[in-house]
């Protein structure tokens, strides 16, 4: 069970990492990428060849980063992962295979527990489930593709907690909004676990991966400036120093890179980081249907 090794680390651009990989002829989707990191992933992505869309619940903010993408093939697409209509609509739109699916939109910490109008956490629901919801409208498509590869933005966070099962929505529970975030964070891994155990028999692999430390971008946009400073996972002096390092393993995980096969050409430039991880265990699949909506 050897980590995924790169030779890519803390200093290490998107350009340098795709560079020499040509994406031509493959199509991508980007959630959440008209900000920060996804920005990025298209650009990176749009620059080896894919055709990219960003799936972005403000399309005008869409348009711009598409227009500011020059050369490259970039769509845009509505979608609001919080809204289950809309994740079907957008589904229902897409035509054709799809190689590439980045589940990279996300919110942290709200401060407050907030619900979805279907009655969902905002956090798991943004951060999980509506992705879930994508990915399995989208299978068809991912299967079409000649090995298709899913990653998922997940985070240093998902160690303050597990899926509570028994208390998704912290219902019995005081709200905490690092556990919300940690909570759909490991989601979002065990998701990538199951996805890959699941699918990988129609040529589709997931991972989950970290993208280290990366402040500047609207993630922190619930958080009290004053105290943004202090914050464990953006900024704190441990988390910048672990990023490039192998993350350890989560209690009933394994090592990076043990479940998922070597990474194809057609992968996102986030999943050659070294901080990526697979992380295996005991994965039920998450649906809508185990929890309690209010
Ligand atoms: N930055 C870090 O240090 C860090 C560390 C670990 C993990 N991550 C993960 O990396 C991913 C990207 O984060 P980032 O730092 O680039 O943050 P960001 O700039 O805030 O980007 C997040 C994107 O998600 C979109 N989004 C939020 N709610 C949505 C919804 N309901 N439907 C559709 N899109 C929605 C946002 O759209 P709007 O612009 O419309 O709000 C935004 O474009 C996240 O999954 C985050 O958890 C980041």
């Amino acid at each position: 069970m050897a980590p995924i090794t790169t030779g890519f680390g803390f200093d290490s651009t998107a350009a340098e990492v795709i560079a020499g990989v040509d994406l031509s002829g493959r199509r991508a989707i980007v959630t959440g990428g008209s900000s920060g990191i996804g920005v990025e992933t298209a650009r990176a992505l749009a620059g080896a060849g894919a055709e990219v869309t960003l799936a972005v619940r403000d399309t005008a903010a869409g348009e711009r980063t598409a227009a500011a993408i020059a050369g490259g093939a970039v769509r845009v697409g509505r979608l609001d992962l919080v809204d289950q209509a809309s994740v079907a609509a957008f589904v229902a739109d897409w035509s054709g295979p799809l190689d590439l699916l980045v589940n990279n939109a996300g919110v942290m910490a709200l401060p407050a527990l907030e619900h979805t109008p279907e009655g969902w956490e905002v956090q798991f629901a943004t951060n999980h489930l509506g992705h879930f919801a994508l990915a399995v409208g989208l299978h068809d498509a991912l299967a079409a593709a000649d090995g298709a590869r899913i990653v998922s933005l997940s985070s240093r966070g998902h160690l303050r907690s597990p899926v509570v099962f028994e208390d998704l929505q912290f219902d019995e529970r005081p709200y905490d909004p690092w556990l919300a975030y940690g909570q759909s964070k490991t989601a979002n891994a065990l998701f990538a676990v199951q996805a890959t155990r699941r699918w990988a028999g129609d040529g589709i692999y997931a991972n989950a991966v970290h993208p280290g430390a990366i402040a500047g971008t609207n993630l922190s946009r619930y958080m009290d400036p004053a105290v943004l400073a202090d914050c464990p996972p953006l900024v704190h002096p441990e988390d910048i120093a672990s990023v490039g390092q192998p993350i350890p393993p989560a209690p009933g995980t394994v090592a990076p890179g043990t479940l998922a096969p070597a990474i194809p050409a057609a992968a996102a430039p986030a999943a050659a980081s070294p901080a990526a991880v697979a992380q295996p265990g005991a994965a039920p699949v998450l649906t809508p249907e185990r929890g309690q909506p209010h």
